[in-house]
């Protein structure tokens, strides 16, 4: 059964939603599974606007069958050739040996290289600026290099001024039945998952995201329509300005974040009180996790998300605690940076961890260590108190500025 949606009077939603899936490219969990969206447009000619994962293969065709009805396709345009998206161009090709490939060069490359059918008898290239007029509706092209792999474009249909926008503006969480962001309450149910899935995808191309929003600012958009998650009309700014937020690398929230690694207990009961220790003084917006329970995802998402950190973790062979070793090197690994940090260390008989941890975050770029590390010895002993209460303030202080 077709379950294709109209968004236009000749744009049709053709995507499907995923909810078996446990992890996203493999590696981060979706509990509220994902969505993988097309656009078919019915003009003079018809345009696909990219295809979907080989898990809605079905159903993704018995859509764009239905609403083409006996009509053929004559474009399929490729924003963006990861495999969530171009997994079935090969299956449309055959089904459709007509149709006209427009996409970037770059995209071509890939396409040959993951796809064995005959692609330059059908292939239009296009570049910046470049146009493809359907009939009523003229389509030109964005690049939008990294954001997010190379060969990525978006499409601007200057007729209806709806963006194509690739990967940008999604989200990971599968649609139920709203397919519009003005439909759900966007805040409250989807803004982590919309915050875990830039920070993880693109959190590391700022730069990129920020040019990218640059050209968006000079087109006129009254429709966004992503390769993932809810389509935009209403509100738009809302969710660009967020864009602008992560992509800069400006916390999105004065708060703390409070994430520790801790064998036995005795690093987290630390952690505990240094959280009871700000909200004593005040302190809102605190939030706390346990690396060995949280996925890394969620920790690096968390930390785009404050303004302030406190890394509390044991030593662990000579070393970081496996999990706080882990969740640096992946905010590492995507550039998280313009933040301060408190760290507190746990080590037995050599407390090693503080140095270390310091050592990894003075690889960062503008990342702000205050004041003295604080060192436990097994568990935190009332002697103590004084030095914890220091750093406390020194957070504190720090929020104030
Ligand atoms: Fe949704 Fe980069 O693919």
């Amino acid at each position: 059964m077709q379950n294709s949606r109209k968004i236009t009077d000749d744009l049709y939603y053709v995507g499907a939603s995923d909810r078996k899936l446990a992890l996203f490219e493999n590696i981060y969990p979706i509990p509220r599974g994902t969505s993988y969206n097309s656009y078919l447009l019915l003009d003079e000619k018809t345009v696909l606007l990219d295809t979907a994962d080989a898990a809605v293969s079905e159903q993704f065709f018995e859509n764009v069958e239905g609403v083409l009805a006996d009509r053929k396709l004559d474009y399929l345009i490729v924003n963006h050739m990861e495999p969530d998206h171009c997994a079935l161009i090969q299956n449309l090709v055959l089904r459709h040996p007509e149709l006209t490939v427009v996409t970037t060069a770059k995209a071509a490359v890939m396409i040959r290289q993951f796809f064995n059918f005959d692609l330059d008898s059908r292939l239009q290239t296009v570049a910046e600026g470049g146009t493809l007029c359907t009939g009523r509706h003229t389509f030109t092209f964005v690049l939008a290099p990294m954001v997010h792999w190379p060969e990525v474009m978006f499409t601007y249909d200057t007729t209806d001024k709806i963006l194509f926008s690739a990967d940008a503006f999604g989200t990971f969480g599968a649609l139920n039945g709203n397919i519009y962001a003005d439909e759900v309450n966007f805040d409250r149910d989807w803004l982590d998952d919309a915050r875990r899935y830039f920070i993880n995808i693109v959190g590391k191309y700022g730069t990129q995201v920020q040019n990218v929003l640059k050209k968006a600012a000079a087109i006129d958009i009254q429709m966004i329509c992503p390769l993932h998650g809810p389509i935009w009309r209403q509100d738009l700014g809302y969710f660009i300005g967020k864009y602008d937020t992560w992509s800069k690398y400006a916390p999105e929230e004065k708060g703390v974040l409070i994430v520790y690694a801790s064998v036995y207990g005795h690093t987290a009961a630390a952690a505990e009180k240094m959280a009871s220790l700000l909200a004593e003084h005040g302190v809102k917006g605190i939030a706390m996790y346990d690396a060995s329970h949280t996925h890394v995802s969620q920790l690096v998402s968390e930390a785009f998300r404050y303004s302030h950190i406190v890394l509390a973790s044991s030593t662990y062979n000579c070393d970081i605690f496996t999990p706080m070793e882990n969740f640096l090197t992946d905010l590492k690994a995507h550039n998280w940076q313009r933040r301060s940090v408190a760290i507190i260390e746990n080590g037995s008989w050599g407390p090693m961890s503080g140095k270390l941890m310091r050592a990894l975050l003075e690889q960062m770029k503008e990342i702000n260590i205050l004041g003295e590390n604080v060192t436990l010895k097994s568990a935190l002993k009332d002697e103590q108190l004084p030095a914890l209460e220091a750093l406390a303030n020194a957070i504190i202080a720090d929020m104030a500025q």
